[in-house]
């Protein structure tokens, strides 16, 4: 394997420049040219492909973003596109490639690999940490950070004012960012996509903390069952029937997507943008570098995207013990 491309797709997360950078190095170092693909699949297919050296990853490591772009590919989804995206590929002679991002990202280069042999190593770029196959995934300590932050200072005046917050933070599907900032935030109740949230007990320990905390904190990820928080606000509000209490919203958004990565973030990232490399030099594809227990593990695509990573059981018992 003489040339590899790297690539950033989907929902960017800070960390991804650490990771694009690690593998430019390493590849470098082993080497290899490397190029970078802008916009993840839609840059593979219009051929938005350039060579990429050393010092063009210079001063990266501490951005958030992605130097390279991210955007997720309708024309990917279909046959045309890929065939599109593999002549290009082929016309550089690029025989390797490192996809950086989530589960989309990796079910497209599922498909890629089976369908033109390709070899392709994964790096789990998301805030969602729902991937399996990883401890943690890239951007994810960031984006709690991030909220933990908000949440802080959202403490304060809820406080000050006596009121129940509401903060809804990212996670579609997962409730990691919720689960996680919401420990470290000492938020009152924590609602996820991944358990039913019951609004009846949630009414009622709110009346019974009112006996004794004056304000209260509730981190909704963006994907509960129940609705967004403003829906959940408007339910719990209507069935506390206390004109006296004051209620807010706060959402965080794409704030939670953006800033300087953590220290953990630019190590994860830099450890499996060179496992990656290495997984390629090696004969790997098909599968995602991850860390686990501290170990780099290769795992397939297909458990990647097929297995469930479910939260840590423990976490959700902290927040009922922790919120009396
Ligand atoms: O997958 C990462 C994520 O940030 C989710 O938590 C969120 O639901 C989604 O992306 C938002 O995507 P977009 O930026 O396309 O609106």
């Amino acid at each position: 394997m003489k040339k590899i491309a790297v690539f950033t797709s989907g929902g960017d997360a800070p960390g991804m420049n650490a990771c694009i950078r690690a593998v430019v190095r390493t590849g470098i170092y082993k080497g290899l040219e490397v190029y970078g693909i802008n916009r993840g699949y839609e840059g593979m297919i219009e051929g938005d492909i350039k060579r990429l050296y050393s010092h063009s990853v210079s001063n990266i490591v501490q951005r958030g973003g992605t130097m390279l772009k991210s955007a997720r590919s309708e024309e990917f989804r279909t046959p045309e596109g890929r065939k599109k995206a593999y002549e290009n590929l082929r016309s550089l002679g690029i025989e390797g490639l490192v996809a950086i991002g989530g589960d989309g990202t990796f079910t497209g280069a599922k498909l890629f690999f089976e369908e033109f042999g390709i070899p392709t190593v994964g790096c789990p770029g998301t805030i969602d940490n729902d991937i399996y196959g990883t401890d943690y995934t890239i951007g994810f300590d960031t984006a709690v950070n991030t909220a933990l932050e908000a949440i802080d200072k959202i403490r304060d005046t809820a406080a000050a004012h006596d009121r129940i917050f509401f903060i809804e933070v990212m996670g579609r599907d997962a409730g990691f960012i919720a689960v996680e900032s919401g420990i470290g935030g000492g938020a009152e109740f924590v609602m996820v996509p991944e358990t039913q949230t019951d609004l009846k007990s949630v009414v009622k320990s709110l009346k019974n903390l009112r006996k004794t905390k004056t304000s209260s904190i509730i981190v909704v990820a963006e994907g509960d069952d129940l609705g967004n928080a403003e829906e959940i606000m408007q339910k719990v509000k209507t069935a506390i029937k206390d004109p006296e209490k004051e209620f807010k919203v706060t959402t965080l958004g794409h704030i939670q997507r953006g800033g300087k990565p953590t220290a953990r973030d630019r190590v994860l990232a830099s450890r499996c943008g060179m496992a990656a490399v290495e997984g390629l030099l090696s004969g790997k594809t098909n599968c995602m570098a991850g860390v686990m227990n501290q170990q780099v593990v290769y795992t397939s695509f297909g458990d990647c995207i097929g297995k469930p990573k479910p939260l840590i059981e423990d976490h959700l018992k902290l927040i009922d013990i922790l919120s009396i």
